[in-house]
């Protein structure tokens, strides 16, 4: 069972420390942007540079070198399996376009999960040096400050953020959009879905829908918002399904029946 998992105060300070230490050399590089040679993956605005991967590296090094038999999957270089139970997940930069273009909208997000379910989750963003930790049963906190959902806010009082990538048609992002105004609500986007997540369960924004995202994307910041309160739809975990998109949606309690409509669940 999840909250039987063995050691998670631990592994809750260990991914702490790592995400501090990764995000201080994502801000090295970040300050000096200009001299970074950028690729495109999927298309031209899917981007990476020796910064995503550079990260990563250190991140897997780091979490092997304390828990040499945890699985590890991460965006830059996928799937390494363990035999423990706990399968680390990691986005070494989340929000790599507003990194290369200058924009203080990302960070590193390291979620770990045991069983399937995500039981630690740890999202920092070195711009704006705001960490955001839970860890299940634990609670979750902004920069040690617990973090507690408030049930009166809904789609309508408050902003909800919208993310696309090119997974998904323009037509389909255009009706997501089309229903949250429709339903008098209102979209925000960062560039930076994890970041998104971390700000649902500060109470930020009231909830986070993203038709196709993947694991290293969402599954820190859901352990987040469940912390706080908030609900998320599972993450397929099992086998293949664990490294292929899915649909993600992260809530305030007030705003989980709206956004599900939305997203057609
Ligand atoms: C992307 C960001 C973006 C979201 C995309 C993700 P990356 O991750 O989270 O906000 O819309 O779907 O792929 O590539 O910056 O790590
Ligand atoms: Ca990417
Ligand atoms: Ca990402
Ligand atoms: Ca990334």
């Amino acid at each position: 069972m999840p909250s039987l998992a063995p050691d998670l105060p631990a592994r809750l300070a260990l991914a702490q420390a790592i995400a501090r230490e990764a995000g201080a050399v994502a801000l090295d590089y970040f300050n000096r942007r200009d001299t970074l040679v950028i690729e495109t993956k999927r298309d031209l605005q899917d981007v990476v540079s020796v910064a995503d991967r550079e990260v990563e590296e250190l991140i897997r090094a780091r979490i092997l070198a304390a828990y040499a038999d945890d699985g590890i999957l991460g965006e830059e270089y996928g799937l390494q399996s363990g035999s423990s139970g706990f399968t680390w997940v990691v986005d070494p930069i989340d929000g790599t376009s507003p990194f290369v273009n200058g924009m203080p909208n990302w960070c590193i997000s390291i979620g770990l999960l045991y069983s399937g379910v995500p039981v630690v989750g740890v999202i920092f963003a070195p711009c704006h040096d705001e960490m955001y930790a839970g860890g299940l049963d634990m609670g979750a906190t902004l920069n040690g400050k617990k973090l507690t959902l408030d049930p009166s806010r809904n789609i309508r009082n408050a902003v909800t953020g919208i993310g696309a990538n090119s997974h998904v048609t323009p037509a389909t992002v255009a009706k997501i959009v089309e229903d949250l105004l429709t339903a008098g609500g209102n979209f925000i986007r960062n560039g930076s879905g994890a970041l998104m997540l971390a700000y649902v369960a500060a109470g930020r924004l009231v909830g986070y829908y993203e038709p196709y995202m993947h694991a290293w994307d969402c599954l820190a910041g859901y352990c987040l918002v469940k912390e706080a309160g908030g609900w998320y739809h599972v993450f397929p975990t099992e086998g293949e399904k664990l490294t292929k998109g899915a649909p993600v949606i992260a809530t305030a309690p007030g705003a989980i029946d709206d956004l599900k409509a939305i997203a057609g669940l």
